[in-house]
């Protein structure tokens, strides 16, 4: 029987089906990725896994699992994974991208009116009993109404914030690789990095992690962009040069950002970010809506059952 291993425990109903035709193995803590040792023993004779994006698909995992014809992540990003080592050992790596667009978006949306109008900030007072009532100025924030939002990276999920936009009655400004036409439909313009920096009164992070968008957010880009501008991040931490922003946000170079991603997850309490003002911070949730989750588990199911079964991987990151 071929074996499949599943780095979390994930939704019972949906692996229900690979263990009619398959030998299952599931590490069943919850937050706690599967320690690497153990993942290495566990997938010496596997046919497939399904991972997450905190796990590493490398050359030492790839050369101890000979049997290995798929891994399916449970993600659409997939910097966790060397490409280029998984074609010499001929496995199939698929990614969740599509099913996620949109419940990755409204978060991204929900980050940068939350950064805009100090919602965080002003719970945080009122719990703690510290309202002594209103005033003209008291938590006043920027309106996001009107303004210019820059996106870095203008794929689906760039492409789904920025139809969002239309309510607001944006000027929209991205940077990609290429010209994005569902972006010039929405009357989005490309510019360069620096425009995009100098221009923006948001500016989203929205693209995949590469060598080339690696550390990007550093020194210099904060001192490019305006002193009112909130940065928004739901790509990957990496795209940031971390102390890079806490330090642009101390010296009030930029007024906010907003972040679901970061460098090494999950940050701890010693975390340059931790207590700084004009931070908002989340535990990378981006497409986490239970309906989007199980989604994406189905996906890497389905992409499982296919390549297993001789048949093409849905959704195969080429
Ligand atoms: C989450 O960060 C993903 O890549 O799906
Ligand atoms: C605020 O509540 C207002 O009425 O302006």
């Amino acid at each position: 029987m071929k074996k499949i291993v599943i780095t979390r425990n994930i939704n019972p109903d949906i692996i229900a089906k690979l263990r009619k035709d398959f030998e299952v193995a599931v590490w069943e803590e919850d937050q706690k990725p599967m320690p690497r040792g153990k993942f290495l023993e566990e997938t010496k004779d596997a046919h497939a896994v399904l991972t997450m994006l905190s796990d590493k698909i490398d050359e030492e995992f790839l050369a101890n699992a000979p049997d290995l014809k798929i891994v399916a992540n449970l993600a659409v990003g997939f910097d966790n994974i060397d490409l280029e080592a998984a074609h010499r050992h001929e496995v199939v790596i698929t990614n969740t991208p599509d099913v996620l667009t949109e419940t990755t978006a409204e978060l991204a949306f929900t980050m940068m009116l939350v950064s805009a109008r100090k919602v965080l900030e002003a719970n945080k007072e009122l719990m703690a009993g510290e309202w002594s009532g209103w005033s003209p100025y008291h938590m006043a924030g920027t309106d996001v109404f009107g303004k210019t939002v820059g996106i870095f990276g203008m794929g689906s999920i760039g492409a789904a914030f920025a139809r969002r936009l239309s309510g607001f009655k944006s000027n929209i400004l991205y940077h990609n690789r290429s010209e994005s036409e569902a972006a010039n439909a929405l009357g989005a313009k490309l510019v360069s990095f620096e425009e995009l920096l100098r221009e923006s009164d948001f500016v989203l992070c929205a693209a995949p992690l590469t060598e080339e968008t690696k550390h990007k957010f550093d020194r210099e880009a904060f001192e490019q962009m305006k002193e009112s501008a909130h940065f928004i991040n739901i790509g990957r931490g990496a795209h940031v040069v971390e102390d890079d922003l806490a330090e642009a946000i101390k010296s009030g170079k930029i007024a906010g950002a907003a972040l679901d991603v970061f460098e090494n997850e999950p940050i701890g309490a010693d975390h340059p970010f931790i207590g700084l003002d004009n931070m908002t911070l989340l535990p990378h949730i981006g497409s986490a809506s239970v309906a989007t989750r199980n989604n994406m588990m189905n996906l890497c199911v389905n992409n499982i059952m296919e390549v297993l079964n001789g048949g093409t991987p849905i959704t195969p990151v080429k």
